[in-house]
């Protein structure tokens, strides 16, 4: 863990999700690696990100790209070995950024030891760590997760002749958390890699942990109690570390893994994701404005996540009917660029890499309550590859410059475990941290000159409370953040077109406005409605200033 600071630091930092795999291969086999992640540590730092998040890089055999493991206390050896990991966690931590990594409850591979012994006889010990039936009927209203691979949450054994259950792919029984042993030995897995330096975790699928006849096995309470368990264990064994949950759900049921403040630190907010390109598709604000109002308030020494994309596909299981239809329709065109109830597509594509959207949509999760959590790629405005299977589409090498392989690897181009990306819109001989680090105008340096912006402004920004102004347009949304003196006043035009609005801001009579990146001073505020009128697609972040000048 890395020492000192605030026990609070989540709340102002920005996060930098990174899987291992496709960063940097340090030793040419074509697949990224522990060592290769250390070498690239200061472009982490250049961009300013305070806490990366690591994909699963435990031992597994990659049906679900690491999220079926096959031993949770070793490392992948294409990673390369614990000793590379330490020395990463500790690199990291010398240059002041924290490390998480992903932890997976629910379910393991079927390749793990646990449940090939499982599976090896039905009076075999560990046979009660996995949840099994006779009945493919029970639990039946339980819903399917991946719709496009799985007919149902029971796959028969034929080893041992019964069904076992798993709310992913079939290859990835589900553990039994009503098993003492199973609960402890998680403990277990947490201490160790708590142990070997980790500021914490994100925790994967969480609300699916338990089951119970006649309910949906969905954020039971059994589940929320567990979790309390893990919270106070590591307040107490692990100061500082925080717990991230992965709870893709509505709103009430997402905000209800906060607790009172003894669970989750961290929570993404899956219902404001799909609402920011719904906003953006109808070209009103109300989307967003309706879901902040629903995900706040929140327990104060909790946080949202805030994301626009992410290694999975953009999901749309917690949105209504009428809302995926929107979203398929305006961003998934091809049917390829579907998968299960979600899009399978990288920011950059979804918007046509059109770079008023992308500033735009990047300064709206930069501001809204919650702390940024940026996919790796996304500040290149990395392309995708929808022929890939699966999501690998979004999990394609990193950039770096444009040379062979895209500077990831110098192995040959055939051994990358992944094709790069060299489609015309998108060819990394363009789009790399190389060209556009040396490019002044471009979208990285931009990315660079907002993190600072918002570091700068962090304690508003990371810790206020938010109010929404009333616009006269729909297409602009306007809110003030709040943190005891300091003020700053959000405007964005979602539209497609110019747009103005009058704002009320006359409690604020006399105040100066000063835009946060050329710190340009507007017209003070007066008694009138304060005008904006905005270019399409744009915002603006102004720090306001009391007439007597704090
Ligand atoms: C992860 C996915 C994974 C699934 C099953 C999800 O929540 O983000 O990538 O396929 O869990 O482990």
């Amino acid at each position: 863990m890395l020492s000192g600071g605030d026990e609070l630091w989540f709340r102002d930092a920005s996060f930098y999700e990174v899987p291992v795999r496709s960063f940097f291969d340090s030793n040419d086999d074509g697949i990224g690696d522990f060592n290769g992640l250390t070498m690239k540590l200061d472009y982490i730092k250049s961009i300013g990100m305070d806490c990366i998040w690591l994909l699963p890089f435990y031992k597994s055999p990659l049906k679900d790209d690491g999220y079926d493991i096959s031993d949770y206390y070793s490392i992948l050896p294409d990673y390369g070995t614990v000793e590379d990991f330490e020395r990463f966690v500790s690199e990291a931590h010398a240059r002041g950024i924290r490390v998480i990594a992903d932890l997976v409850l629910n379910h393991v591979s079927d390749q793990n030891e646990w449940f090939k012994e499982a599976r090896s006889s039905r009076d075999n010990p560990k046979r009660d760590w996995f949840v099994w039936s006779d009945d493919p009927d029970k639990y039946k209203d339980v819903r399917i997760i991946f719709i496009d691979s799985e007919t149902s949450n029971w796959a028969w054994d034929p080893v041992s002749k019964q069904y076992y259950w798993h709310r992913f792919y079939s290859h990835q029984p589900d553990l039994n958390y009503d098993n003492p042993e199973v609960r402890e030995e998680m403990m277990n897995v947490i201490r160790y890699w708590l142990d070997k330096g980790l500021d914490g975790f994100r925790c994967d699928a969480v609300p699916y942990l338990f089951e119970r006849e006649g309910t949906s096995c969905e954020n039971l309470p059994e589940t929320h109690q567990y979790f309390k368990e893990i919270r106070k264990m590591i307040d107490r064994e692990y100061p500082g570390c925080i717990l991230l949950a992965e709870a893709n759900q509505w709103p009430a049921d997402a905000k209800a893994y906060f607790g009172n403040q003894d669970e989750f630190h961290m929570n993404f907010n899956f219902p404001l994701m799909p609402r920011v390109f719904i906003a953006l598709a109808e070209e009103d604000a109300f989307p967003i404005v309706n879901i902040i109002k629903q995900t706040l308030p929140i327990p104060e020494k909790c946080d949202w996540g805030l994301f626009l994309r992410n290694h999975d596909e953009l999901t749309l299981e917690m949105v209504t009917d009428e809302e995926r239809d929107l979203m398929f329709r305006e961003y998934a065109k091809l049917p390829k660029m579907r998968l299960n109830l979600g899009i399978r597509r990288r920011l950059a594509p979804l918007v046509d890499n059109d770079r008023y959207v992308l500033e735009l949509l990047h300064a709206l999760i930069m501001s809204l309550p919650g702390s940024p959590i940026f996919y790796y790629g996304d500040e290149i405005n990395m392309g995708d590859n929808v022929y890939l299977g699966d999501r690998n589409g979004v999990r394609t090498p990193m950039q770096w410059s444009y040379d062979r392989n895209a500077g990831f690897s110098r192995a040959d181009s055939e051994a990358l475990f992944s094709p790069v990306i060299t489609n015309p819109n998108y060819h990394y001989e363009s789009f790399n941290v190389d060209s556009m680090s040396r490019l002044p105008t471009s979208f990285l340096n931009w990315f660079r000159r907002m993190i600072v912006v918002r570091k700068q402004n962090s304690q508003v920004l990371g810790r206020g409370s938010i109010r929404f102004l009333k616009s006269e347009d729909k297409q602009i949304l306007a809110y003030i953040r709040e943190y005891q003196e300091q003020r700053m006043l959000c405007v964005f035009n979602l539209g497609r077109k110019p747009g103005f609005t009058r704002l009320d801001l006359s409690e604020f009579n006399g105040w100066h406005l000063r835009e946060t990146i050329s710190s340009v001073r507007f017209p003070d505020i007066g008694e009138l409605p304060y005008f904006f009128t905005m270019p399409r697609h744009s915002y603006f972040w102004m720090i306001m200033e009391a007439p007597n000048g704090t």
